[in-house]
């Protein structure tokens, strides 16, 4: 098998390492996004791993060490599966860009998210079979690929907290969609951690420490780590930046495309959104962000770990300009408004209201 067959309606963002996601139409297309389609995001190389060579270890604060092929993990723990949208935390980074640059980082659109049926085992159950220690209070996990910074060559990594670590949606995934997990996707196995950050749902797993402090991977320690407006990535105190889990809420326009024509008086628009495990109450959508406010129809309640597709049907006046979406979680948290407000110089987690711009038709009011 190749390491990856791109799909040739993948956008490619980085050739090396590969970085693409699909065009923004094909993601509400279907409630499940196709593998083929689903964002790819990778800090280093890609591991070719022979599964016969493959073990998982689970060391650190447990009561028993464990070594677990493929084949034992699948017969010593029941099959689980979790139905989880997965989103990168630069996600719609490319917007933020927009406000003051952000350079050495990847411009994403709104494209670095997808849904999937993930099936696995359950990493809960796992911890439980290797003992989990006193003093334990994060799950470190460390992937195979090889990353080169600082004159150091490292695999991926990063922790989550014990507490998710030990919730039945988070998984140890072998298989995406009813299919083997493809090799860029992180075979023969990778963590699922559904609500968080896509970076803590490390691929091409190796490890799994279990330990008292997050992990010390430049990937937690440094990389994914939130800082206020006014801070610069020349003065940041890496020290003090927030380390990052969970997804943040956010509604995006995917039909129709910026910048496109519109004929007639009524336009069709289509999105996700998706509120990082908190589970979506409303989405509306209006035209430049006045009065009146449409609501959108959205897709049935899958659970909270998945995204709502929507769909509505909004009024355009001859003077509109831009459509715009915004959304609220079940606990009535609502989005910004202002872009600005949320920029950091990595460029992390933009929950701004989306915002695509229209030209009007002839036959358009
Ligand atoms: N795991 C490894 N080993 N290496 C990586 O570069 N990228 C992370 C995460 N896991 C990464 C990784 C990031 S930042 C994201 S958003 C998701 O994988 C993307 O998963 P995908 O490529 O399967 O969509």
């Amino acid at each position: 098998m190749l390491p990856f067959e791109r799909h040739s309606a993948l956008r490619v963002l980085q050739e090396r390492p590969v970085n693409a996601g699909p065009p923004l139409d094909r993601l509400t297309r279907a409630f499940i996004t196709p593998g083929e389609l689903f964002y790819v995001r990778n800090h280093g190389s890609l591991p070719v791993v022979r599964p016969e060579e493959w073990a998982l270890t689970v060391t650190g604060k447990v009561r028993t060490p464990l070594r677990l092929s493929l084949d034992e993990l699948r017969q010593r723990f029941p099959r689980r599966t979790t139905t989880a949208t997965l989103e990168c935390a630069g996600n719609r980074r490319g917007e933020l860009a927009g406000v003051k640059p952000i350079p050495g980082e990847l411009l994403w659109g709104a494209e670095a998210i997808g849904n999937a049926v993930w099936e696995g085992v359950g990493l809960a159950e796992v911890l439980a079979a290797a003992g989990v220690g006193e003093e334990a209070r994060h799950v470190a996990f460390t992937g195979l690929d090889e990353i080169e910074k600082g004159g150091r060559t490292f695999g991926f990594g990063g922790s989550i907290p014990l507490e998710k670590a030990q919730g039945p949606e988070v998984l140890l995934a072998y298989a995406m969609n009813g299919a083997p997990l493809a090799p860029i996707h992180g075979f023969p196995l990778r963590a699922l951690v559904p609500g968080y950050i896509g970076a803590r749902s490390v691929k091409w797993l190796a490890n799994i420490h279990v330990q008292a402090e997050p992990s010390d991977n430049y990937y937690q320690r440094q990389a994914y780590k939130l800082f206020l407006p006014d801070v610069s990535a020349e003065d940041a105190d890496w020290s003090r930046g927030t380390m990052l889990y969970e997804a943040p809420l956010s509604s995006v326009i995917c039909e129709p495309a910026d910048g496109a024509l519109i004929e007639g008086e009524w336009v069709a628009v289509r999105g996700y959104a998706y509120a990082g495990g908190r589970g979506i109450a409303r989405v509306e959508v209006s035209c430049d962000g006045r009065e009146p406010w449409v609501e959108a129809a959205l897709t049935p309640d899958q659970g909270e770990w998945t995204w709502r597709l929507w769909e509505a049907e909004v009024p355009v006046r001859a003077d509109t300009r831009q459509l715009v979406t915004r959304a609220w979680d079940v606990d009535g948290n609502g989005q910004l408004e202002d872009l600005g407000a949320g920029w950091n110089f990595k460029g992390y987690l933009n929950a701004a209201w989306h915002r695509v711009a229209i030209r009007l038709g002839e036959t358009s009011e």
